[in-house]
């Protein structure tokens, strides 16, 4: 069943408009990754998923086949599935038919791709109320009255949260547990750090797609925002930045550039970049710091033979001081 909660957005979104102005003023230009995920980006980012280099979504997809049933009976029935980045939702059947949930709710910034994925997913869950919320995440979120009474599980697949700094994620996941309360529960994947050349190939594929995924930014810029950005002139590259322990993608410019967005002027020299993504990788200790610093306790933890990727169960206990 396919509940509306909101409208369709405006096209030239104001807080697109601010990010990229902002951003190309800055000495080493920078344009927030959300702004990917247009209806063409969120389709190249499945397009990725299926890619032999890029193994985070069938590692993750595995590990959810295998244990959602031990989430399952964790929790109970009855809980709402709020689910952060929610995409094509391709891997949360796994989790709706473990946890028999009474509603779920989809978080997505790119609202058409949401609301398609909604549709397509509440056709196989005939029974369960799916209220699609198109929004940005980061900022605190009006749940449905719907869900308003019911415990709350929160769902962070795919190492989403690796594409914040460590301020904005912990900022997110406090933002997170207000949103769901005291008393909620999350499970969230996180990706490892590991061999770096298994991490660059990941992020440079050999067919391209990663390459168009990051192009495609400019491209949006130029429809959204009436950019003259020659996008022939730009190419992608994925860089290790050991210092961070993630994955930075940028867009170098492979000669002088000149251009405009909304009327501003802008230069690049080249060789300049624009950096369009970081994708930290985490530890075992830094990934359950991350998590207890926003404000979530961990209680379960499952990875795969090669410890590539983990997922982990973390519970929003009630605030008490320690030693
Ligand atoms: N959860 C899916 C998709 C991951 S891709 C998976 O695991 O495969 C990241 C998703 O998060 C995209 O669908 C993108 O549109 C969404 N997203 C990124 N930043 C966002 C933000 N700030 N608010 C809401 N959605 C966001
Ligand atoms: C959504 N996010 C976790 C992906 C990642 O791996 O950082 C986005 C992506 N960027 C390039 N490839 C995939």
């Amino acid at each position: 069943m396919l509940l509306h909660d909101s409208a369709a957005p405006p096209v030239a979104d104001p807080a697109f408009r601010g990010d990229v102005l902002a951003g190309l003023a800055q000495p080493q230009k920078a344009v927030p990754a959300r702004w990917f995920y247009d209806r063409t980006g969120s389709e190249l980012f499945e397009a990725i998923t299926a890619l032999p280099e890029y193994y985070p979504t069938r590692v993750e997809t595995a590990l959810l086949a295998a244990h959602c049933s031990e989430v399952g009976t964790r929790l109970g029935p009855g809980r709402a599935v709020v689910e952060f980045g929610s995409g094509s939702s391709v891997k949360t059947p796994h989790l709706l038919r473990a946890v028999a949930p009474s509603a779920y709710v989809p978080v997505d910034i790119s609202g058409d791709f949401l609301r398609a994925s909604a549709a397509a997913l509440a056709a196989d869950f005939p029974a369960l109320p799916v209220i699609p919320l198109e929004g940005d995440f980061t900022r605190p979120l009006a749940l449905p009255a719907a869900v308003a009474a019911a415990p709350k599980l929160g769902f962070f697949p795919g190492s989403t949260i690796g594409n914040m700094i460590a301020r904005t994620a912990t900022d997110l996941l406090r933002t997170m547990r207000t949103s769901l309360g005291t008393g909620a529960m999350l499970l969230i994947g996180m990706d490892r750090v590991k061999d770096v050349d298994i991490l660059l190939a990941a992020y440079d594929d050999a067919a391209g797609v990663t390459a168009r995924f990051n192009l495609n930014l400019l491209t949006r810029i130029n429809r959204e925002l009436g950019g003259s950005i020659p996008v022939e002139a730009f190419a992608h590259e994925a860089r290790w930045n050991d210092r961070y322990a993630r994955i930075e993608m940028h867009l170098v410019a492979t000669r002088n550039v000149d251009f405009t967005v909304e009327g501003q002027p802008f230069a690049m020299p080249a060789g300049a970049t624009i950096h369009t993504e970081n994708s930290h990788k985490y530890g075992p200790r830094d990934a359950r710091l991350l998590l207890r610093a926003g404000g979530w306790s961990p209680i379960a933890e499952w990875t795969d033979a090669a410890d590539s990727f983990a997922l982990i169960l973390a519970e929003a206990r009630p605030e008490k001081s320690a030693p």
